[in-house]
This record gives C-alpha cells, sequence and structure tokens, in this order.
C-alpha cells in the first residue's frame, strides 16, 4: 500500500546484493512511496551480486563504492547529488561483513587483521559515510541516516562471534555521530535492530536455521520479515518521524523484552526445540 510518504524525496540506499538483502526490500518500498535514489554496493558484489536487476525495478543509477573508502564515498556523494538533482534526504546502511565468520574463527581465536576489517566494514563504514555526508553538506535538514543493527550489541549471541563488538560500535556511532548532525543540522541518525533474517548474511551465521527458529518461538509477534523491516524503514525515512534520533530501535516481534517464552518451553517438554 502506498501512500507517498517519500514524495520528493532523495536519497542513497546501500547494501542490496540480491533479493533476499533488507535493503533489497527497502528499495523497493522507498520507490513505492516515491523517493528517488542511488543504488551502491561494494565494486565485488556488482559481479556477485544482481543489483543491476532491482535498479532497472526501481529506475535508480548504481554508483560502485567501498564503504571502507573515504575517496569512494565522497565521488558517491557527489554523483549522486548531481544524478538526482540535489541534496539528499535519506541514507540507508545495510552493511555487514565479517571474515572471521565466513572463515569459522572462533570468539577466543580471533584473527585480528580480520577483525579489524570487520569493525571497519560493517561499523566505522557508518562513520566514514556520515562524516563524508557531513563534510560535503550532502543532506538537507531532517534527513534522516538509518543503519541496521542486531540485538547481540546488547546481549551475547555466542555464535554472532565478533559481528557483536561491530553492533555495539555501530549503535553508539548513531548515538555520537546523531548529537552532532542533529545540532548542527536537525538530521537524524538511528538504528534498527532488527530479527534474524533470512539473507546472504544472515545465514553466514553459525545455527542460523536453529537460532531463526529459536528467535521466531521466543517473540509473540514471530520474528519481523524483511518486508515489515521495510516498511518500519519507511517511516523513519518520513517526515512523520522527525524527532526521532539517536535510537537503537528493535524491530523484532517483541523479542528484546521477552525472558521466556511458554510456548518455546512446550517444545523443550517434548522434546523437539
Ligand atoms: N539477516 C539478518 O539476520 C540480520 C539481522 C539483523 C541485522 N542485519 C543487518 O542487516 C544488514 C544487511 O544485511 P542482510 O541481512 O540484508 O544481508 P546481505 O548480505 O544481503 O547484505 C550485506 C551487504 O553488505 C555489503 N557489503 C559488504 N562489504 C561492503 C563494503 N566494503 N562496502 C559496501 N558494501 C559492503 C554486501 O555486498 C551486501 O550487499 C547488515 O548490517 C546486517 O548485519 C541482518
Amino acid at each position: 500500500m502506498a501512500n507517498n510518504l517519500l514524495q520528493g524525496k532523495r536519497g542513497i540506499i546501500f547494501g542490496a546484493l540480491d533479493e533476499k538483502s533488507i535493503a533489497w526490500k527497502i528499495a523497493l518500498r522507498a520507490k513505492e512511496e516515491g523517493a528517488v535514489f542511488t543504488l551502491t554496493n561494494a565494486p565485488v558484489a556488482m559481479r556477485l551480486g544482481q543489483i543491476k536487476e532491482l535498479a532497472t525495478a526501481c529506475n535508480a543509477e548504481v554508483i560502485p563504492a567501498d564503504a571502507t573508502l573515504e575517496t569512494d564515498l565522497e565521488n558517491l556523494f557527489r554523483q549522486s547529488m548531481d544524478i538526482l538533482g540535489g541534496n539528499l534526504d535519506f541514507v540507508l546502511h545495510s552493511i555487514g561483513m565479517s571474515p572471521n565468520v565466513r572463515k569459522k574463527r572462533a570468539y577466543t581465536d580471533l584473527n585480528y587483521q580480520f577483525y579489524a576489517q570487520t569493525i571497519d566494514v560493517s561499523a566505522m563504514s557508518l562513520h566514514k559515510t556520515l562524516q563524508t555526508a557531513y563534510k560535503t553538506d550532502a543532506l538537507n535538514e531532517w534527513a534522516s541516516v538509518v543503519a541496521l543493527s542486531y540485538i547481540a550489541a546488547q546481549r551475547t549471541f555466542p555464535d554472532y562471534n565478533d559481528m557483536s563488538d561491530a553492533k555495539a560500535m555501530l549503535e553508539s556511532i548513531a548515538r555520537t555521530f546523531g548529537y552532532y548532525y542533529g545540532t548542527q543540522k536537525k538530521v537524524r541518525v538511528n538504528t534498527i535492530s532488527q530479527s534474524p533474517t533470512v539473507t546472504t548474511a544472515g545465514t553466514g551465521i553459525k545455527g542460523f536455521d536453529h537460532f531463526f527458529e529459536y528467535a521466531n518461538k521466543m517473540s509473540p509477534l514471530g520474528n519481523a520479515p524483511a518486508e515489515a523491516c521495510a516498511d518500519y524503514c519507511i517511516t523513519l525515512f518520513s517526515d512523520l518521524t522527525r524527532y526521532v534520533t539517536m535510537q537503537n530501535l528493535f524491530h523484532d516481534g517483541g523479542f528484546s523484552s521477552m525472558g521466556m517464552n511458554p510456548a518455546f518451553m512446550d517444545l523443550l517438554e517434548k522434546g523437539t526445540p
């Protein structure tokens, strides 16, 4: 259902790799709500992913950028403003990658070069994105920046590995930069802490299938699907949430407030968790 919530708004969407990507669903919803935007991803993702299909569906241009490289980011912001015809109103940061997770290194046996890459790609890239936007004065007043996070930033989920540390840092960057950007230009910066979702990044986590079911049973509303995450994100890009900033917002069917759900206990008693 489209309500023109983003009519007249311009933005950049990072992180659509394939049709399972959360950013992919957000791009389709943003288009439906009247936004114009550019799509971006790491150059390597251009070869592996299907971003060009999404670009056609959204009538959007694709600008490759490695979100860890300031020069790429500056080019991305400048080109996006040129293509879209003015300053921007929203940015989606939907980026995550851990070489330690990929190479199955345990948290007690991390490779520190990989660890630094995890932090750079999954957290520091948000700071680099915000700082580039800030310095190039790319965002309009009341613009909205949203990054995607996960509850492992607050609670221990051992198999989430060094991504937990990256998400804690990501959320801190959103709060701290939110202060500066809010004061300077009324720009909002928030993170959405999303339920486990079946995507390339999600399913890379050890034991994802069982964990997905566990979270689904623990959450009174069940796991929030990617499409619902897209809906929520649209509200944060819209003018209906202008005073929401520096928040980590749980979009998880209630999971974060649960201690134990009897529905899960029932399964344990039956021996079928
Ligand atoms: N899937 C889940 O269960 C889940 C849950 C909560 C939060 N999240 C978060 O949602 C976000 C999107 O992940 P997803 O689940 O849609 O998976 P995804 O694999 O589709 O998206 C991750 C994206 O990060 C991009 N990326 C990696 N390195 C990059 C770099 N150097 N520069 C630019 N882009 C780079 C990838 O190309 C990919 O498009 C991530 O931040 C992830 O941590 C995912």
